[in-house]
């Protein structure tokens, strides 16, 4: 098995033999996590920074219990309140961090390619992808799939139906690179002003009626509204989009019986989805998605270290994988 990246930037980025090696370590981690085997030491004498230049609760609170799981030092720095608002640009944040020398490196940022920019400035440093912009949030997409194949026996040949603002998505679009590198049918289903500009190329099937994108659909994925994103009036009213696309259990119905129902959090209820459809644990998934994204962050941090590691032509000390 492989896994040769040094960063983990996007999903964009990887092979899907690498994509099923992370996802095979972060089973074990799971079920170890299960058993309360929580703690190990691959990380140890590892400094890790978490930089989230954006609002996170669950991304950011699973980056550092991943990390204190597997025993580095980890260190959140506020960001939103100090730097960026004091107009520091990415380039100084590059140099400050290089002055302090983590090996891992996990960054939010609200800006597209900032994480990237980020990365190719920092020396020495593993660096994380936790959300940029409308770009990527690898992370996510590698949750979401362990969830996935931890539900439906399988990671490929399923039927998934990505709904609501695909547009404003980092989320959905992580999520089209994985699935369609895995080899699923995916379909797009939201209001067409909240479709991507270029939709055709992303090589899936896209509806704008919810009854028609779930037809028979193996997963629902929910998207949130990201109306922090938006700059206009993309939707008539909550009110209206909730009864065209929000999740209910009578949309529902047109996926099939067995389908399981999905949100990267955070929801808003009786907008994109029912809150008893949210909280019905015989269709979602939404919990397990929380306690798959703490096993995948130590997988991706265990991976990109020993790359690290071996970079620097030190003697890797994880688990075999
Ligand atoms: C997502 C994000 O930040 O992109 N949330 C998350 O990481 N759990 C999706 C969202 O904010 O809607």
């Amino acid at each position: 098995m492989t896994f040769r990246a040094t960063h983990l930037l996007g999903i964009e980025h990887l092979h899907p033999t690498e994509i099923t090696t992370l996802l095979d370590l972060a089973d074990r981690y799971a079920d170890q996590g299960r058993r309360g085997q929580t703690h190990r030491d691959v990380l140890a004498g590892l400094t890790q920074i978490n930089m989230f230049f954006e609002n996170s609760t669950r991304t950011q609170a699973s980056f550092e219990l991943a990390g204190k799981r597997l025993g580095a030092d980890v260190m959140s720095m506020a960001m939103q309140a100090t730097s960026i608002k004091k107009g520091e640009t990415l380039i100084d944040t590059a140099l400050t961090l290089n002055a302090m020398r983590p090996d891992l490196l996990v960054v939010r940022h609200p800006q597209s390619g900032a994480v990237d920019l980020l990365a190719a400035k920092v020396q020495n440093c593993a660096v994380l992808n936790a959300g940029d912009g409308r770009h990527e949030h690898p992370t996510q997409a590698l949750l979401d799939a362990l969830t996935i194949r931890r539900a439906k026996g399988r990671l490929h040949r399923l039927s998934i139906a990505i709904c609501g603002d695909v547009a404003h998505s980092r989320v959905a679009r992580s999520n089209i690179l994985l699935l369609g590198k895995m080899e699923n049918r995916i379909r797009l289903v939201g209001p067409p002003t909240l479709m991507p500009a270029g939709i055709n190329e992303f090589g899936c099937e896209v509806f704008d009626d919810m009854r028609a994108g779930l037809e028979g659909a193996d997963v629902v994925m929910m998207l949130r509204l990201q109306k922090e994103r938006m700059d206009g009036g993309f939707i008539p009213s909550e009110r209206e989009y909730y009864h065209r696309y929000g999740l209910d259990a009578e949309k529902l119905a047109y996926a099939k019986p067995d389908a399981i129902v999905m949100h990267p959090g955070p929801m808003n209820r009786g907008v994109e989805i029912d809150g008893t459809i949210a909280d019905d644990i015989n269709r979602s998934v939404i919990q397990t998605q929380v306690e798959m994204g703490v096993a995948i962050r130590m997988a991706a941090m265990d991976l990109v270290a020993r790359n690290l590691r071996a970079a620097r032509g030190r003697k890797a000390v994880g688990v075999e994988v």
